[in-house]
């Protein structure tokens, strides 16, 4: 019997339905054009999504190069603060490549105005950014995203790579903690 602790999550959207969308997003990446990409998953969040996106994007006809770098994005509880640190970076050279930036979800767009940033001043030729869910309601930074998975309510999510708390990463769908 699969396990979620002792909490009650209420499923958003359904393994399928990510799937599916993934393999949009996928064609919507390879209609774009990027050149000789280097995708970038930004940790811990978005390593589900990415793992995902970049089969689909195999399927699409795309054979990136792919990245990790890890960001902190000092939080209270589940409200963004503000700063945010690299915690460990990319190996490769970014100068003069095609960039896609890849996180779970963009919210006050701080980390990725950081991440788009980094990239730029190390002279990428082009910073693209997919996320998994758009949370427009309380962006900080001028930031948008040009690949969106899914338009995401105001409601805290976890699993397919989320967490709260360090917890729910491993649910193969996004999901709501019910209290
Ligand atoms: P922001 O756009 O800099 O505010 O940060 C977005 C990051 O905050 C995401 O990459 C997530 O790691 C985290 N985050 C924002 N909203 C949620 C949520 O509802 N559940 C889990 N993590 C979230
Ligand atoms: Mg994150």
């Amino acid at each position: 019997m699969p396990v979620v602790r002792d909490r009650n999550i209420r499923v958003l959207i359904d393994p399928a339905t990510i799937a599916a969308r993934n393999a949009e997003m996928a064609r919507e990446v390879a209609e774009a054009g990027y050149n000789n990409l280097l995708v970038i998953s930004i940790l811990k969040g978005s390593f589900v999504f990415a793992a995902d996106l970049i089969r689909a994007l195999h399927w699409a006809g795309i054979a990136p190069e792919v990245e990790f770098l890890s960001l902190s994005s000092y939080r209270e509880g589940t409200v963004s603060s503000g700063a945010v640190t690299v915690v460990r970076d990319i190996e490769s050279d970014v100068g003069g490549r095609d960039v896609l930036l890849i996180d779970d979800i963009l919210e006050s767009g701080r980390t990725l105005a950081f991440a788009r940033e980094m990239m730029l001043s190390r002279g990428a030729a082009r910073v693209g950014i997919a996320v998994l869910l758009d949370k427009p309601g309380h962006r900080a930074a001028a930031i948008d995203a040009d690949h969106v998975g899914f338009m995401c309510p105001d409601l805290f999510v976890v699993g397919y790579g989320m967490d709260v708390a360090h917890a729910f990463r491993e649910l193969p769908f996004v999901g709501v903690v019910e209290e």
